[in-house]
């Protein structure tokens, strides 16, 4: 079984610190749901996993079944079988959709796959995705709605089938027809075994995907960590909970980062 395993993770963005010490354990089959107040570090830690340059490991490891991630490119991270499902993904004009998940998928193979099976593949998932097929056309993100980029991650998961998802609020932006499709893409690939990593603020998508543990980022650190019924206590009550009953500060120090207050949640906020 596969493991991908994270010692004291270090992350620098512009000379600041944000990610201090990560420590996290991913196993093949599960699903962890990554928790915390805004700004805390969480789209740091999975870009860092990926490989985002805009991010700088200066302590720690990171290992896929005893490999040194750390070691590796963007593309040999994807080809190992890490993938990011990015909070915002990036518009990249020029690269046609169709031909990206063409060159992605034969970069897995030893031999390409024939134009029949990749259009009969391209076609099933576009169909599963709910994604009009003429989108394959279309430059990869460019023009795309904030919906349509989303599931468009998605579909590339399904296409590329990565033993590791990393999900990075993979539910901002989705109607709700849009979530029952990826969540049930999402659990389809759970069936398989494969282990998911996923963030969200909101209880809806985990009530849907079922994570089997949850953890809480704060400042830079894993503070916390339990089974899911946590996800329903930080829906209804926030992130205080955990200075009151663990010393869990919340107030983030760094001044590099934005200030947020002791009991932020997207959903508190967002119902008052
Ligand atoms: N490229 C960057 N340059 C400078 N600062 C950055 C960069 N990327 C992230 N940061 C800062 O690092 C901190 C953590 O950001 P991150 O995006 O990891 O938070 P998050 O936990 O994903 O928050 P959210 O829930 O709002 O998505 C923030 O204060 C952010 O401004
Ligand atoms: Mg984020």
């Amino acid at each position: 079984m596969s493991k991908l395993v994270i010692e004291n993770l270090h992350v620098s963005a512009r000379d600041v610190e944000i990610l201090k010490g990560v420590n996290l354990t991913l196993e093949e089959g599960e699903t962890l749901a990554l928790l915390g107040p805004n700004g805390h570090g969480k789209s740091t830690l999975l870009g860092a996993i990926m490989g985002n340059p805009n991010y700088t490991v200066t302590e720690g490891r990171i290992a896929l079944d005893g490999k040194d991630v750390l070691a590796m490119s963007v593309d040999e991270r994807s080809k190992a079988g890490i993938f990011l499902a990015m909070q915002y993904p990036s518009e990249i004009p020029g690269v046609n959709s169709a031909s990206f998940l063409k060159a992605a998928m034969n970069a897995r193979r030893e031999k390409p796959m024939s134009l029949f099976t990749f259009y009969s593949e391209l076609k099933k998932a576009y169909g599963e995705m709910g994604v009009p097929f003429e989108m394959s056309n279309r430059n990869l993100n460019e023009g795309f709605s904030g919906g349509e980029k989303k599931r468009n991650e998605i579909l590339q998961m399904k296409l590329l089938d990565p033993k590791f998802s990393l999900l990075d609020e993979i539910d901002s932006g989705l109607d709700v027809d849009a979530i029952g499709v990826v969540s049930k893409a999402i659990v389809e690939e759970q069936k398989k075994g494969r282990g998911f990593l996923v963030v969200s603020h909101y209880a809806r998508l985990y009530d849907l995907i079922q994570p089997t543990r949850v953890a809480i980022m704060i400042n830079g650190r894993i503070q916390y960590e339990g089974d899911p019924s946590l996800i329903a206590r930080i829906d209804q009550e926030g992130y205080e909970w955990l200075k009151r009953e663990h010393g869990i500060e919340i107030e983030k120090e760094n001044a590099g980062m934005n200030k947020v207050s002791i009991g932020t949640c997207a959903v508190k906020e967002t119902i008052k």
